[in-house]
């Protein structure tokens, strides 16, 4: 696939680099320009990019920079995109970090708030693992206590692309439901970053309490 990650930090950069070594086109921007991602280029593989162009023409886009820098994405950002072309969001909602969201403090999932403010739907995945997890927890489908993923999202077409995405990048995927129930595992849930099979997972999304 054609893939634009927004975000070239943690999780952007490795997921980069995982998309790369399994055979994906992946184009990364930050907020600083294409001039200042020679490293992570050069460690991933991936080709920087200014922001616009990262969006374009993909067959996937991933979002994953801090949730309070969402609003301030180019408008129209994704308006590029293949028609239908998921969007992740990596985000993960921290008041220390992002300063106080009402929406999100009155109760709504961050990345509904993040679908809202990005005009498109989004798929909730990869928030819930350590960056350096997505390279070190790697298994290959069928080994015993693979490491398992939560994902969420209100678009089925999405969702299937996605599921399968994860599994390709060597965790078993847990189809969670829509965004309305990614609270599950959001930050302070049983279910945000236990590195458990996809049996104890489910076990520990039914076990969260809002
Ligand atoms: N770190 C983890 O292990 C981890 C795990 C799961 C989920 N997450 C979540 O995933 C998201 C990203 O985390 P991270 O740790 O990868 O962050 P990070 O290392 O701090 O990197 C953030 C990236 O976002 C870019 N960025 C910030 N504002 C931007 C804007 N307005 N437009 C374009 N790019 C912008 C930054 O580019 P510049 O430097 O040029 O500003 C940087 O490349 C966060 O919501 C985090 O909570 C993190």
């Amino acid at each position: 696939m054609k893939i634009g990650i927004i975000g070239a930090g943690h999780i952007g950069g490795n997921l980069a680099q995982q998309l790369i070594s399994r055979g994906h086109d992946v184009s990364i921007a930050n907020s600083r320009g294409p001039q200042t991602l020679s490293e992570v280029a050069e460690r991933t593989g991936a080709t920087p990019v200014d922001i616009v162009d990262a969006p374009r023409e993909a067959d996937l886009v991933i979002i994953s920079i801090p949730v309070r820098a969402v609003p301030e994405l180019p408008p129209g950002l994704l308006t590029t995109t293949r028609p239908g072309a998921p969007v992740i969001d990596t985000g993960n909602y921290y008041p220390q970090r992002d300063g106080q969201i009402a929406a999100i403090d009155a109760g709504q999932p961050s990345s509904a708030w993040v679908s809202e403010q990005v005009g498109r739907p989004v798929v909730k995945v990869f928030n819930n693992i350590y960056s350096s997890e997505l390279i070190s927890r790697v298994q290959e489908p069928g080994t015993p206590g693979r490491r398992a993923l939560p994902v969420a999202g209100d678009d089925e077409a999405s969702m299937r692309v996605v599921l399968e995405l994860v599994d390709e990048l060597g965790f078993d995927a847990v189809d969670v439901g829509g965004l309305d129930e990614s609270w599950r595992f959001e930050p302070g849930a049983p279910a945000y970053g236990p590195d458990v099979d996809s049996v104890k997972l489910v076990q520990m999304l039914n076990e969260a309490t809002r």
